[in-house]
């Protein structure tokens, strides 16, 4: 098992957001989180890195205990995320941007290495970096976060509604890149997304999540089948 989520609560003060959530993620696997806004989706990505503390319950990554680590700690083992929308630093240009995913890895050789090989794949970061992040538009701004999270050579990559506010095309796009990612890198993912349809096309498991609580799990076909699903998740998306 690559990751495992073991009865987990989570609060936010007084509030109780993730609710006894137990998961697991196999090597290689890309597992899609379902769930409306507000669901603890986002919360249940910052637990995995260390952001959020489990109040009970624990966090396991390759074997090792990672709940209370720091999150560098937990960055250094192979954990990345791709973020909804912070932690870009838009005065920067692209590139600084782009090489703080690699803040941890001190041989510039290594480092030199990996932006050839992300540059191969994003050839419009290339074109752009050396202008300012904050100039980019939606589309590659979301794939600068994508790339800055290669960028340190991941095990697992936590991605957080890649599709939100992009137009459709930009999504198909996003998600033609993560199909070539996986296909050409050994990395896990965990998807989390609002748009069901889109999620579960590159999954091969998902679990849903309702109010801090997983209601559902299976692999992506049964859930493309399930009534229920359809009804409360897949009718509308498009
Ligand atoms: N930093 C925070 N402080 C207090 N409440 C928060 C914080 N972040 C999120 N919440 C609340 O926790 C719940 C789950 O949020 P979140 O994990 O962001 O859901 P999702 O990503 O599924 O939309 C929501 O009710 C949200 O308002
Ligand atoms: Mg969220």
């Amino acid at each position: 098992m690559m990751l495992e989520l073991r009865n987990v609560n989570t609060v936010y003060g007084e509030m109780p957001v993730l609710n006894n959530v137990t998961l697991q993620v196999r090597r290689g696997e890309t597992v899609c989180i379902l769930g409306a806004n507000g669901a603890g989706k986002t919360t249940l990505l910052k637990t995995i890195l260390g952001l959020v503390k489990p109040v009970t319950g624990s966090v396991h990554f390759l074997g090792e205990r990672i709940d209370g680590l720091p999150i560098h700690h937990v960055v250094r083992k192979g954990i990345a995320i791709v973020p909804e929308r912070e932690g870009l630093f838009p005065d920067l240009p692209v590139e600084k941007n782009l090489l703080l995913g690699a803040y941890h890895e001190g041989n510039k050789n290594i480092i030199e290495e990996r932006l050839e090989h992300i540059y191969e794949l994003f050839p419009r970061l290339k074109e752009r970096k050396r202008q300012r992040a904050g100039t980019l538009s939606g589309g590659e701004r979301k794939m600068l976060y994508i790339a800055r999270a290669l960028l340190a050579d991941p095990k697992l990559i936590l991605l957080d509604e890649p599709s939100l506010g992009l137009a459709p095309a930009i999504v198909n796009e996003v998600f033609a890149m993560i199909s070539r990612i996986k296909k050409e890198n050994q990395i896990t993912f965990i998807l989390v997304e609002q748009n069901a349809r889109k999620a579960l096309r590159v999954s091969e498991r998902g679990y849903v999540l309702q109010k801090g609580q997983i209601v559902y799990e299976g692999t992506t076909d049964e859930m493309q089948k399930s009534t229920v699903l359809q009804q409360s998740y897949l009718g509308t998306a498009s």
